[in-house]
């Protein structure tokens, strides 16, 4: 049986993407490939919501590089503030840890979000030179407002770097409008690439703070010595510092090029017709969702939560019919994930739904069988 992948990332690949990268004997400085890289940074522009004021990158790594080079912002001793939902807010925690920099993390419960007013009370209070804040929280799926926090936190901070690793290609963004300094992703996720990737947008403000000043970064992830290189292969000019990963960015510039030609607005319609369907399956099986308030709930990330069955078993069983879901990762809860994102289409939900029902009625979980899929169809033909 083919099987659908509801993942968190990497996220179905389609087939043009994945061809794409089968090219042979193609060198870093090929006429192709800086065409593809020059064609990356522009289509990050676009969706990440920017204009030529600000500065793509393409790292090599992922959601991790891109965070960790936000070191090449920082000088010992600066106040950084992190607002965490969930485990991937904490790992700035744990990056910064590693440098000589005084972190603070602000936390809700599990479940909740940060509200704009509790993060500017932390902004007032204390001078921090950079805040840091996750846009999608992978392991709850609850989504932070960030135009309302930024709005509300502007003047006080000196740089607002936002974590959209489970949101570019999948929600609103647009990072120039709401006066965010950085906004980083990966490849792997609503993009829909292989997995291979950091990327982010600095806006003229981080630029001038990197080229000023000697910061904490190392080697390797300090964005000050890739700057060249972006700066040069935008304008048809191949340059080098590290080698980059060639045929990914081959296949990123495939699957930029579906979702222009989808095209961004549609793009995010999409997302929220299919998470707004698999909520509403989710409710009318009597299930409780990870993100506790609506006004949160994202439209790529959905956790369900389990009273009786073991979310190891559930992700086995629906395997066994032909779905593939996440485990879930934060430990305050029993549940697994659902990751609708990339390529995902109506259908899809109806499947998840649909296997959801079958493997958890066999799992002992107390649900309404039946209303699940009836719910799906009702959201799904009301959205149309
Ligand atoms: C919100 C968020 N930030 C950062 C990361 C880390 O990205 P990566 O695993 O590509 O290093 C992830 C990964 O799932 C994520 O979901």
């Amino acid at each position: 049986m083919d099987k659908i992948l509801l993942h968190v990332g990497p996220t179905t690949i389609k087939e043009d993407v994945l061809i794409a990268g089968l090219e042979n004997n193609i060198g870093f400085t090929s006429k192709e490939f800086v065409e593809a890289f020059s064609y990356v940074l522009k289509g990050l522009r676009y969706v990440m919501g920017v204009s030529k004021n600000y500065q793509p990158f393409i790292i090599p790594g992922g959601g991790t590089s891109a965070m960790e080079s936000i070191t090449s912002l920082l000088k010992p001793g600066d106040k950084v503030l992190i607002v965490s939902n969930g485990v991937f807010g904490d790992r700035w925690e744990q990056i910064f840890k590693r440098y000589p920099v005084n972190v603070k993390v602000l936390r809700p419960s599990p479940g909740y979000y940060v509200k704009p007013e509790e993060v500017e009370e932390a902004v007032r209070k204390e001078n921090y030179k950079l805040v840091t804040l996750t846009h999608v929280e992978t392991s709850t799926g609850v989504r932070e407002p960030i135009k309302d926090v930024v709005n509300n936190i502007r003047k006080y901070v000196e740089l607002i770097v936002v974590d959209g690793v489970s949101s570019v290609g999948a929600e609103e963004v647009k990072a120039e409008d709401w006066n965010v300094d950085v906004y980083l992703s990966a490849s792997q996720k609503a993009l829909g690439a292989p997995a291979g990737l950091g990327l982010l947008v600095l806006s003229p403000k981080a630029i001038a703070t990197l080229e000023s000043q000697d910061s904490i970064a190392g080697y390797y992830l300090n964005l000050k010595n890739w700057l060249p290189v972006m700066r040069s292969m935008e304008e048809g000019k191949a340059a080098y510092f590290a080698t980059p990963p060639v045929h990914v960015i081959l296949q990123l510039a495939e699957a930029l090029k579906l979702i222009e030609k989808e095209g961004i607005e549609n793009r995010v319609k999409r997302h929220s017709v299919v998470a707004g369907a698999i909520r509403a399956g989710l409710e009318a099986l009597g299930l409780e969702i990870v993100a506790r308030k609506p006004e949160s709930y994202s439209n790529t990330v959905t956790g369900v939560v389990l009273k009786v069955a073991e979310p190891q078993k559930v992700l086995s069983e629906t395997v066994n019919e032909g779905v593939e879901f996440a485990p879930g990762v934060h430990p305050a809860f029993k549940y697994f994930r659902i990751g609708h994102m990339g390529w995902v289409t109506p259908n899809d939900a109806v499947v998840a739904i649909s296997v959801i029902e079958r493997v958890l009625r066999k799992l002992g979980e107390p649900i309404k069988f039946g209303e699940g899929v009836k719910a799906v169809q009702e959201s799904l033909s009301s959205a149309r």
